[in-house]
């Protein structure tokens, strides 16, 4: 029995229609090759999470020199150096003064451990969340996702949770335009904490570019203005930077482009080049709130994945971020000079190596362009090129490959998008 029909009859995924025809055999750098030897240019990064590129030697050095040494002993039962080390390290690399860590094994887990050091910090209980907001697949993540495609099946969700527009300025709720923006999504965030909860508002959870929303950059001061109210009225701000994270953006994390320093910080994806680990970081003031044995983990703060992620962060640090941000804004840059021809795209945006194309439908309406993107995402897969498609219609191209991927690849990645959008032009 061959791989995918072991998926197809084994396998439990309600995902089984939309996992690629690709038999991922091995990876190099921003390639990854298919069982047959067949070369893709990789820019999902495993939904952006081999930042430091695949089968990066130091990354692998470091892990295996752990897994000799020791694989697990519970992080959280015995000293693990390579967990002190790594906590250490996120206390230098995150803003301001996000001190001590807490370690678990994936992004979800990561926010529900967050939340209840937030309650547990504060003593209350609400949660504001964005409308376009993903944040994982468990009770508590789900209940504060906004993408209510994703939520299906699953409700009814947990009270005390409202949302605040999403700061979308292409599609802007207030129908400005950002010349003339005054920040009205940052301002509804104080209205509907008022209107809508019971005045016992713990925090506000945001990701400072969304990423399965469809690549939204709030707008410059967005970040400032909420987080002053927030001050003002004494709610958390708990920045999800699972996916943002670990020079994604083209700096370290995302919410360094907007000079805001988040109350927690939550970590997954990127931060150990695909080894399974995430985190969540605050002040040392509010990660005191736990008392000891308040929250634990079995696999969290797992030795190797810690010895992986310590090397990445280094590696990351050796100008790879800053590339990334080079990289990065040329790439979109050429994407903008051909939305000037390509009546296809609506809009391209994005931040270092975390680029998104909107596709429109109809240039006047800005209809969503759901279809000429799944045309897209496939005429690449045929053309050796992966990426991935996200926002709540399906309409948003992403591309977000490792940061180590070269010009070549890059021009490669280009010049297939330029020619899908082509052909779907053509056939229409
Ligand atoms: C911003 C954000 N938060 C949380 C999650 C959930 O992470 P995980 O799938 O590791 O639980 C994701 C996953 O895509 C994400 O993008």
């Amino acid at each position: 029995m061959g791989v995918k029909e072991q998926y197809r009859d084994y396998v439990m995924t309600g995902f089984v229609k939309r996992v690629e025809p690709v038999v991922a055999d091995r990876g190099d750098g921003a390639l990854l090759y298919d069982a047959d030897g067949t070369e893709y240019v990789d820019c999902f990064a495993g939904i952006s999470v081999t930042n430091a590129g695949h089968h990066n030697t130091a990354v692998l050095e470091a892990a295996k020199a752990q897994a000799e040494k020791l694989v697990h002993a519970c992080s959280y039962v015995y000293y693990v150096p390579s967990v002190g080390a790594l906590a250490e390290k996120l206390a230098q690399v995150t803003p301001g003064r996000l001190q001590k860590t807490f370690f678990g094994n994936g992004g979800a887990e990561a926010i529900e451990g967050a939340f209840r050091l937030a309650k547990r910090y504060s003593g209350k209980r609400e949660f504001l969340a964005i409308e376009s907001s993903f944040h994982g697949r468990s009770f508590a993540t789900l209940s504060v996702t906004g993408n209510s495609g994703r939520k299906k099946g699953g409700g009814p969700y947990m009270p005390g949770v409202a949302f605040v527009p999403t700061p979308y300025c292409y599609r802007c709720f207030a129908e400005t335009t950002p010349d003339k923006c005054d920040l009205l999504c940052a301002r509804r965030v104080a209205e509907v904490a008022r209107l809508h909860l019971s005045g016992d508002v713990c925090a506000f959870i945001a990701e400072p570019v969304m990423g399965e929303g469809g690549i939204i950059v709030p707008p410059d001061g967005y970040f400032k203005r909420v987080k002053e109210f927030l001050d003002e009225e004494g709610i958390l701000f708990i920045a999800d930077e699972v996916q943002s994270g670990f020079g994604r953006t083209g700096k370290m994390f995302a919410i360094e482009h907007y000079g805001v320093e988040p109350d927690i910080m939550t970590m997954a994806k990127g931060i150990a080049d695909g080894w399974p680990l995430s985190a969540f970081i605050a002040r040392s003031e509010i990660a005191d709130a736990f008392q000891v044995g308040d929250h634990l983990s079995t696999f969290g703060g797992n030795p190797v994945s810690c010895a992986a992620a310590l090397a990445n962060i280094e590696f990351l640090e050796s100008g790879v971020v800053e590339a990334a941000a080079r990289k990065g804004a040329d790439l979109k840059a050429r994407f903008e000079a051909l939305a000037k021809t390509q009546p296809l795209i609506g809009e391209v945006r994005g931040k270092g190596l975390m680029i998104g194309v909107e596709l429109i439908a109809d240039p006047k309406t800005k209809a969503y362009g759901t279809a000429a993107a799944g045309f897209t995402r496939q005429y690449c897969l045929e053309h050796n090129v992966l990426i991935g498609v996200g926002g709540n219609f399906g309409s948003v191209l992403r591309i977000q490959p490792p940061l180590v991927i070269d010009e070549k690849q890059i021009d490669k990645v280009y010049d297939t998008i330029e020619a899908a959008l082509a052909a779907f032009a053509k056939q229409q």
